[in-house]
C-alpha cells in the first residue's frame, strides 16, 4: 500500500512538471505577441494593408515571418515587418508561429 502511495505521487508529481513546461511555453509567445496586439489585433483579426494573419498555417507564419527578418518577403509596407522581425531570434519566431496559428 505505502509502495502504491510513493508509486501515485511520483505520477503526480511528474504530471504537474509537464503542464507547468507548456504554460512557461505558451506564456512566452504570448509576451512576445503583446507587441503585436495593436497593429493585428488580439486574435489576429485586424487587416494591416490587406494582411489579416488569422487562419494563418504554421508554415506560412514561419516563412513569411523569416522572411521580413531575412529581407526576403513583404509587400509596400515590409519595413514595418522588418523592423519588428529583426529584433528576434529565430525560435522566438518560431514560437510565435506556432503561436498565432491556433487563433
Ligand atoms: C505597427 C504595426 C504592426 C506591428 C506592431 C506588427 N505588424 Fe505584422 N504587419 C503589419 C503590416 C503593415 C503588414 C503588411 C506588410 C507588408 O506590406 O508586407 C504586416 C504583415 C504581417 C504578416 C504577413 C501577413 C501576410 O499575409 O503576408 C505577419 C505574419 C505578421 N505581420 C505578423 C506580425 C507579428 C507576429 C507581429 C509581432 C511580433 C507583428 N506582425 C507586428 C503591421 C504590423
Amino acid at each position: 500500500m505505502k509502495q502504491l502511495l510513493i508509486v501515485l505521487s511520483l505520477l503526480l508529481l511528474a504530471g504537474t512538471a509537464v503542464v507547468v513546461h507548456d504554460v512557461q511555453a505558451g506564456s512566452d509567445a504570448e509576451m512576445l505577441y503583446a507587441r503585436c496586439k495593436g497593429c493585428h489585433g488580439a486574435d489576429g483579426s485586424k487587416p494591416q494593408d490587406g494582411h489579416v494573419i488569422q487562419g494563418m498555417s504554421v508554415e506560412q507564419l514561419e516563412e513569411t515571418l523569416l522572411g521580413y527578418k531575412n529581407g526576403t518577403y513583404g509587400g509596400k509596407k515590409k519595413a514595418i515587418m522588418m523592423g519588428q522581425m529583426s529584433r528576434l531570434s529565430e525560435a522566438q519566431i518560431k514560437s510565435l508561429a506556432a503561436y498565432i496559428a491556433e487563433f
